[in-house]
């Protein structure tokens, strides 16, 4: 076959082949112009969004504005104000330097429009564009600053249109973003609407714990711990959760470099580093950690979205970043008194075993105390097990006809309130109401969140009421026992349960959430357990269906069988 001829693609394939690496989604482009409002010296930014922003994308600010024979020239492709040469690269002081991100929007909606007014002028222009082309431009009056409106992004890209998600988890991605945004621009209003909706709104102040407090809850922002380091040519300013707020994805840490937001790897290690002993593995701290740094030592031209940067000195501030965290960890622990100190993992080396000789017995486990937490009816086929005691906190010994037990006491807890809140929903019992209400605060992005998956917490069991801002009531929660009661524990698995479903609920299948929520409230691996609960929990468990693996398809219990014993000591 002869090779096809090489030729140019025009210039509407180019921008749009650019924009697919910059406009990802309607978070994306909200991202991009509010940089712009950002860049332009806004004190104010509203972003009103319709149908996830499918529908439309309209940001105003009240920044610079434009002039007219600017105006036209923003939309072309590698137009910016912001720097004049290659040699400006070096000391980018703003958030856009390609001059591409209005282009590529203009690439990819169906039409885009744009108010614009200097402080200093008399008028202001209106500009309409179609197809990237400019269908209309024209002296108006209008408030100094710009608003642009985009209409239908990715009308004409249809590959790019079916990746986009539901409503509801574009709007998620929406919120992450201005959120992220405002905390690091708090010196700038944001304020953001889906139709008469308020997702987000902030105010100007002078620090961002104004924005964290519309993020976190009080409590959790009281507890952050401001830390600062600084290098010659850098420095750190932030503030590290409490051990006692940990997430289970590292999605509260935002990082900032330079007044960006951007994804490091190497600055979230560094300051999960100074965690790593005072919260439990597979945990994660909340934080906000701000870089500033000379621009001659940070490289934000390696990504499209700017969202990857290369620094210069990294592992000197990662290093740096870890022992200023771990400082002010210490020091609020000195402060703090005792019992509240967060409990750490036991060492992973030297087994302990602790034997209970005292309360040693034989079991025919139907008749120990019953538990006050799990019920479940007694299979009447119970094998004689007798508990030797617990090893790291972790495991229970028992000795049965079998040989040597060794129950994992995390992984049967799992599976008994597996089952049982199996047929605690099978049998439309699942709410427990609550001794007193709750009332529990909800971040921006959870808020947009708990609505679409409304008829889903109502299916498990919970009974939450929206009470004015970010406040709501949980009532009643699905039956897990004394765990959930605080708002703290409701929260956490409300949390978990939006991570699970990633946005929607809608392909998480139920039995899914039964396990997460077997996981939420079963006991924890590392704590020590009574000879009473130990039985409790074995009896319990040999109630079970499928006593062997835990709802995730781990084992619950091993068994070292008397000939394996016998080989292993060498009397075969
Ligand atoms: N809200 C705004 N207020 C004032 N000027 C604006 C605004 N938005 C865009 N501009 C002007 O339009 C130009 C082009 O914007 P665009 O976002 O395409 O490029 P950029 O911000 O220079 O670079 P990048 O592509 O990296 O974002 C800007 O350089 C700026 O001069
Ligand atoms: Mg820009």
């Amino acid at each position: 076959m002869p090779m096809p001829k090489i030729r140019l693609l025009d210039a509407d394939t180019i921008n749009k082949i650019a924009a697919g690496e910059v406009i990802e989604r309607p978070a994306s482009a909200i991202k991009e112009l509010v940089e712009n409002s950002i860049d332009a010296g806004a004190t104010k930014i509203l972003i009103e969004v319709a149908e996830g922003g499918k529908s439309l994308i309209k940001v105003t600010d009240d920044g610079c504005g434009m002039e007219p024979e600017d105006l036209s020239m923003a939309f072309q492709k590698h137009a910016t104000s912001k720097i004049t040469g290659a040699k400006d690269l070096d000391r980018i002081e703003t958030l856009g330097f390609r001059g591409e991100a209005l282009a590529s929007i203009a690439s990819v909606a169906r039409s885009i429009e744009v108010y614009t007014k200097t402080r200093s002028a008399s008028t202001g222009t209106y500009l309409r564009m179609e197809n990237s082309r400019i269908v209309e431009k024209k002296e108006t009056g209008c408030p100094a600053g710009t608003s642009i409106s985009v209409r239908e992004l990715f009308y004409n890209v249809p590959a790019r249109r079916k990746h986009l998600k539901g409503r509801e988890a574009e709007l998620v991605h929406i919120v992450d973003t201005v959120t992220e945004m405002a905390i690091i621009n708090y010196g700038i209003s944001f304020e953001l609407f889906s139709g008469r909706r308020t997702l987000f709104r902030s105010s100007r102040s002078g620090s961002w714990d104004e924005v964290l407090l519309r993020i976190f809850d009080l409590k959790t922002l009281k507890g952050m711990m401001p830390f600062h380091a600084e290098g010659l040519k850098w420095r750190l300013l932030g503030a590290a959760g409490d051990p006692m707020s940990t997430r289970s994805s590292p999605d509260r840490i935002f990082i900032y470099v330079n007044g960006r937001p951007v994804s490091s790897r190497a600055l979230t290690a560094a300051l999960r580093e100074a965690y790593r002993s005072v919260i439990p593995s597979g945990r994660s701290p909340i934080g906000v950690v701000s870089l500033e740094i000379v621009p001659g030592l940070v490289d934000v031209n390696v990504h499209p979205t700017k969202r990857e940067i290369r620094l210069l000195q990294e592992e000197e501030i990662s290093a740096s970043l870890t022992s200023a965290v771990s400082e002010a960890l210490r020091e609020k622990a000195e402060a703090k008194p005792l019992k509240e100190m967060p409990r750490t993992e036991p060492p992973a080396t030297q087994a302990s075993v602790i034997v209970q000789k005292s309360e040693q017995k034989m079991l025919p486990l139907d008749g120990a105390a019953a538990s006050e937490e799990v019920e479940v009816s007694v299979a009447s086929e119970v094998p004689q097990v007798k508990i030797l005691g617990q090893v790291q906190r972790l495991y229970i010994l028992a000795e049965s006809d079998q040989g040597l037990l060794i129950i994992d006491q995390h992984a049967a807890a799992e599976r008994i309130r597996f089952e049982r809140l199996k047929a605690l929903y099978s049998q439309k019992k699942i709410s427990q109401e609550l001794a007193e209400p709750v009332t529990i605060e909800l971040a921006p992005n959870e808020q947009v969140l708990i609505e679409s998956w409304k008829d889903v917490l109502q299916e498990i069991g919970f009974e939450i009421s929206p009470f004015g801002g970010k406040t709501y009531h949980v009532r009643a929660v699905p039956a897990l026992g004394r765990k959930v009661e605080s708002p703290e524990a409701v929260h956490d698995v409300l949390r978990a349960l939006f991570t699970l479903g990633k946005i929607g609920p809608d392909d998480t299948s139920k039995e899914e959430i039964l396990k997460l929520l077997a996981c939420k409230g079963s006991i924890k691996s590392g704590r020590e357990l009574s000879m009473q609960e130990m039985t409790a929990l074995l009896r319990d468990l040999y109630a079970c269906n499928s006593p062997l693996t835990c709802p995730h398809g781990r084992p619950v219990i091993v068994a070292i069988t008397q000939g394996e014993l016998e080989r292993l000591f060498l009397r075969r």
